[in-house]
């Protein structure tokens, strides 16, 4: 179904009900990694389902609230569990909240999620900033008519994650001796794991981490004029690279795991994005 304006509005008039926080920086959380959360200070909670036009998240690990309030003296709104393309939802669908984001005032954008290690220099563990991505998930969330009020026929995607805020994370990592780690992240479609023939196919093509989400989100982010920083969790090494199957489970724990390192790490670099 195609976002219109109206759309939007109805949805950004029932949030402005709700709270009179203008967030600046949006933040939108992977598998596990919600606990950011925890941080936020006078916050209001709009439960997606009461928000118009928002779709419903439906995958375990996820939980469907929009979260408005302050972290480290930022204004910031928080989506904690996100909408992914394998639930059945249209690119368009699954970046609808960043369209609401950038009617409320946000003009920079935290994206994080948990990925599948191709660089078999990774470990499970390590945090990835992307640096760029592949969109493999076949579909777009700019087709059809384009709305200039919204952003432009054709965007740029050169810088598609900000070299500002690359920036901004390495130096906040350093200032706690810690070192991320930097790659390209490719977005498929899922929901299944990918094959050992696809990891060796995207590591050929240049990707570093796979995942199942964040490639629509900032795409509308970019054409909508937001600055991206995303981040990977690499919660298990890709399909085929050790001789074990992939399940949710160890997703789940893998984020768990990283958790505290991940929280110092955002609260270090939110007050310069
Ligand atoms: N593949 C795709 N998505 C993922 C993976 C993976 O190995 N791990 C976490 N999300």
């Amino acid at each position: 179904m195609a976002v219109t304006q109206d759309h939007i509005q109805e949805a950004v008039a029932y949030i402005k009900d709700q709270c009179t926080v203008a967030p600046e920086i949006g933040l939108i959380l992977g598998s596990g990694l919600g606990i950011l959360a925890d941080l936020i200070t006078d916050e209001v909670v709009i439960p997606y389902n009461d928000i118009p036009h928002f779709p419903v998240s439906t995958v375990e690990g996820h939980e469907g609230e929009l979260l408005i309030g302050m972290i480290e003296g930022r204004r910031v709104v928080m989506m904690k569990g996100r909408f992914h393309m394998y639930e059945g939802y249209g690119p368009e669908t699954t970046a609808f909240p960043v369209r609401v984001m950038k009617e409320l005032g946000v003009n920079s954008l935290l994206v994080t999620n948990a990925a599948g290690g191709v660089n078999t220099d990774f470990t499970p563990g390590d945090l990835m900033l992307i640096t760029d991505h592949l969109n493999l998930t076949g579909r777009n969330p700019l087709t059809g008519p384009n709305d200039n009020a919204l952003g432009v026929r054709f965007p740029d995607m050169s810088t598609a994650y900000s070299p500002r805020l690359i920036a901004v994370a390495k130096e906040a990592a350093a200032a706690h001796n810690f070192e991320f780690k930097e790659g390209v992240y490719a977005g498929l479609l899922g929901p299944n794991y990918e094959t050992p023939a696809e990891i060796v196919m995207l590591r050929r093509q240049g990707a570093d981490a796979v995942g199942m989400s964040t490639v629509s989100e900032t795409i509308v982010a970019r054409h909508a004029g937001i600055e991206v920083l995303g981040i990977s969790c690499i919660t298990n090494m890709a399909a085929g690279i050790l001789e074990q199957p992939l399940n949710h489970a160890e997703v789940m724990e893998t984020a768990e795991r990283v958790r505290e390192q991940f929280l110092k790490l955002v609260l270090a670099f939110i007050p310069k994005m």
